[in-house]
């Protein structure tokens, strides 16, 4: 897919990947809708972009259907339709279950889990009347087990991608396209605060990039860097006994 001309709506375009997706995409001329809850560094980056392309930005909370539906619908107002909607909002901090805290658990799903599925609920409707339309819902590679301190994170990811591929496959009659995204460590500020040592980090600039030219080739998977596409693809087949015994060491 050409994105030049498209309407990209992309979630936490605010900061960390979403920004440097937008830039990216401003390069492209793609035309823009930015959803944050920052609304001054939105509106910083609107300006920046506004030389390359028309752009908009709305200030969303994409746990709050409410405000989920109001962004779509003025997006809708601005451009007349959305060509691809990039659900990349996400939070990440570890947590250990000894200490479990419901609320906290529930703010990582609420945004992780369905801050991408209130879009589902919106945008299929007009993608239907369309004709056509793409989601690029941003998972992780923390998806493919539990690993300890990050219960809350890894199993929202888990969810996302799992639900992401059931709809990649039912939505694809209606010419809508649903591409999965699992990075592996990209330098923002989610990872500034672990204390684990991360090996292959990836500059933001890089990853946008990759991101962009899976979306292009229309990809049904965007997954780096190839070391931890190979890595998790082996932790996923570990026997658990293995599992406990290597990842009780990282605990
Ligand atoms: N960095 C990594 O190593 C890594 C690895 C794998 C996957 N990912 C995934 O990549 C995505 C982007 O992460 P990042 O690394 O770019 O993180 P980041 O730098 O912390 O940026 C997160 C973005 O999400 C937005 N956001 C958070 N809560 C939100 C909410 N309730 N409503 C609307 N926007 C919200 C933030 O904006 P506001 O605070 O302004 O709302 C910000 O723009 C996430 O889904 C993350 O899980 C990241």
């Amino acid at each position: 897919m050409k994105l030049r001309d498209k309407v990209v709506l992309i979630t936490g375009a605010s900061e960390g990947i979403g920004r440097a997706l937008a830039i990216e995409l401003a390069e492209e001329k793609s035309k823009l809708v930015l959803l944050a809850r920052n609304e001054e560094r939105l509106s910083e980056l609107t300006s920046e972009l506004k030389s390359y392309t028309d752009v908009t930005y709305q200030k969303c909370d994409v746990r709050n259907p409410d405000n989920v539906k109001d962004s779509i619908e003025k997006a809708i107002k601005t451009f007349g339709r959305i060509d691809v909607a990039v659900l990349n909002a996400g939070i990440g901090y570890r947590m250990k279950v000894i200490d479990f805290d419901y609320e906290r658990t529930k703010k990582i799903y609420d945004t992780n889990l369905y801050g991408a599925l209130f879009f589902f609920e919106y945008l299929i409707p007009i993608f239907k009347e369309q004709k056509s339309g793409m989601i690029v819902g941003v998972s992780s590679m923390a998806d493919v087990r539990g690993f300890p301190g990050s219960a809350a994170y890894c199993s929202s990811k888990s969810a996302l991608t799992t639900f992401l591929e059931s709809s990649r496959v039912e939505l694809s009659r209606y010419n809508i396209k649903v591409i999965t995204v699992r990075p592996g460590f990209v330098d923002t500020n989610m990872i500034k605060n672990n204390k684990f040592k991360m090996r292959f980090v990836l500059d933001v600039k890089n990853a946008a990039n990759k991101i962009l030219r899976g979306i292009e080739r229309e990809k049904k998977l965007i997954q780096f860097p190839f070391i931890y596409v190979l890595l998790t693809s082996l932790v996923k087949f570990l026997p658990v006994h293995i599992f406990d015994f290597l990842s009780a060491k990282h605990d």
